[in-house]
C-alpha cells in the first residue's frame, strides 16, 4: 500500500509517518505545501525523509492559493459569520487538491491527514477529495490511534528517534498561511479570558503600535487589489506588505466564538491585517460601484459564500456557481481607497473610480442640484399606497 500523507513536520503529522508505516504496511510519500506560513520548507523535507518517508514532496503554493482561493474570497466578501477571513477554510482545498494529485501521480492508495475528530479541517479535506478523487481511501490517523495525549505522542516519537520540535512551551495549536493565522487552545478556551499576549504572531499590541497615523491608497482593477500608494505590486506581495505594515499597527486581531461544522462553538483568536484591509477597502469600492440591488444581493450571498468555504464544499457544484455571479459583479471594480491606519484601527478616508454611479448632480444640496425633486410627489403618493391603505383599514396601534 501506498499512502500520501499531508506533512507540517510537527509532532501529530510527524509520529504518523511511523505509525501510518507499521498500521497499514505501507510505504509513505508526505506532502507539504507552502501557503506562506514562514517555515523552513527544506528542513521540513529533511525531516520528513529522517523520519522514514520515501519521497517527501514540498511546493510552494502562494500563489496558486492567492489567486485561485484568496482573491475569490475576498472579491465575494466572505467573512464567516460577518468576521473571520477563512484563512485556514481557503487552504485546506488547495492542501487536499494536491496531495490527490500527487497521490494520482504516484499511483497511490490513499491519503491521510492529521486533523482531529473534533473540527473543521477534517470536513474540508475530505470532502474535498470526495469531489475530486471518489475512488481515493482517506485516512485520519489522529481519529484512530490510541496516542490521545501529548505526552503519549512524545514517548511514541521518541522510541522512533523522530526529533521533538523544541516549542517554547506554546500550549497553542496555531494555523498560519499569508491570509491569517488561528490560534486556539490554552487559557482561550476561556471565554472570558483575554488572549495572552504572548498568542500573537502577526500583530504587534496596538498599546505598543508607532504613535499617529499613516494613510494608504489601494489600488483595485476588476475587484483585485493590485497596487499601493501606486506602486504596482503582485497580489503575494501586495498582501504581504500590507500584512507587515498593518500588522505593526496592531490592525487585524479577530477574537470571536464560532459556530464549528461539527455542531459545538469554539473560541478562536485570528490576526490578519491584510485581509481586514483588503475587505474594508474592497466593500468600500463596491458601495459605489454596484447599483442598490446588486450590492445588496451581494452583501447577502458574501455570508452564504463564507459558510460554503467553512463547511468545506469548495470543489462542488454550488460554489463554481456562485463565484460566476461574483466574478459578474467585479468587472467594472476598478478604482482607489484610501485607507488611514493607526493603533489597532483602520478607517477609510477617500474612494473613487472611473465607474462610480456616485452622482454629485443628484446627491448635491448645493447649487447644480439636477435632482429632480417634484418628482417625490408622485412617486410617495404610489410607493407609500399599500401602507395608507393598510393604515386606514386595519392599523389597531
Ligand atoms: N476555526 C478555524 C477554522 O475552522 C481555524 C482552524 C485552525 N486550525 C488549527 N489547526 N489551528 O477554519
Amino acid at each position: 500500500m501506498k499512502i500520501v500523507c499531508a506533512y507540517s513536520g510537527g509532532l501529530d503529522t510527524s509520529c504518523m509517518i511511523p505509525w501510518l508505516t507499521e498500521r497499514y504496511d505501507a510505504e509513505i510519500i508526505t506532502y507539504t505545501g507552502d501557503l506562506g506560513q514562514g517555515e523552513d520548507l527544506p528542513a521540513i523535507r529533511q525531516k520528513a525523509l529522517n523520519t522514514g518517508a520515501s519521497v517527501a514532496v514540498v511546493d510552494d503554493l502562494q500563489k496558486r492559493f492567492v489567486d485561485e482561493f484568496v482573491v475569490p474570497a475576498l472579491k465575494a466578501g466572505a467573512l464567516y459569520e460577518g468576521k473571520y477571513p477563512l484563512h485556514t477554510a481557503l487552504g485546506r482545498p488547495l492542501l487536499a487538491q494536491r496531495l490527490v494529485e500527487v497521490a494520482l501521480d504516484h499511483g497511490a492508495d490513499a491519503i491521510a491527514h492529521g486533523c482531529t475528530g473534533k473540527g473543521n479541517d477534517q470536513v474540508r479535506f475530505e470532502v474535498a477529495a470526495q469531489c475530486l478523487a471518489p475512488h481515493l481511501k482517506v485516512i485520519a490517523p489522529l481519529r484512530e490511534w490510541d496516542l490521545t495525549t501529548r505526552e503519549l505522542e512524545i514517548d511514541y516519537a521518541l522510541e522512533r528517534n523522530i526529533p521533538i520540535p523544541i516549542t517554547k512551551a506554546k500550549p497553542y495549536s496555531i494555523d498560519r498561511n499569508i491570509w491569517g493565522c488561528a490560534i486556539e487552545c490554552g487559557e482561550m478556551e476561556d471565554l472570558w479570558q483575554e488572549p495572552p499576549a504572548d498568542a500573537w504572531m502577526m500583530t504587534s499590541d496596538p498599546a505598543e503600535a508607532p504613535k499617529g497615523s499613516i494613510e494608504m491608497v489601494i489600488g483595485f482593477d476588476k475587484g483585485v487589489p493590485v497596487s499601493i500608494d501606486g506602486e504596482t505590486l503582485d497580489t503575494v506581495h501586495l498582501i504581504a506588505r500590507l500584512n507587515q505594515i498593518a500588522g505593526a499597527y496592531g490592525v487585524g486581531r479577530i477574537d470571536m466564538v464560532e459556530n464549528r461544522v461539527v455542531g459545538l462553538k469554539s473560541r478562536e483568536v485570528y490576526e490578519g491585517p491584510a485581509a481586514v484591509v483588503l475587505h474594508m477597502a474592497h466593500v468600500e469600492l463596491e458601495r459605489i460601484v454596484l447599483d442598490r440591488p446588486t450590492f445588496q444581493y451581494k452583501r447577502k450571498l458574501a455570508l452564504d459564500f463564507a459558510t460554503l468555504i467553512y463547511d468545506g464544499l469548495w470543489f462542488g457544484p454550488l460554489r463554481h456557481a456562485m463565484q460566476a455571479f461574483i466574478e459578474s459583479t467585479q468587472q467594472h471594480l476598478t478604482g482607489d481607497v484610501r485607507v488611514r491606519i493607526s493603533a489597532g484601527l483602520a478607517q477609510i478616508t477617500g474612494r473613487r473610480s472611473p465607474f462610480s454611479l456616485y452622482d454629485d448632480g443628484l446627491a448635491t444640496y448645493s447649487d447644480g442640484d439636477t435632482f429632480d425633486r417634484t418628482a417625490a410627489v408622485g412617486f410617495l403618493k404610489l410607493y407609500g399606497l399599500s401602507y395608507q391603505t393598510w393604515g386606514r383599514v386595519q392599523r389597531t396601534r
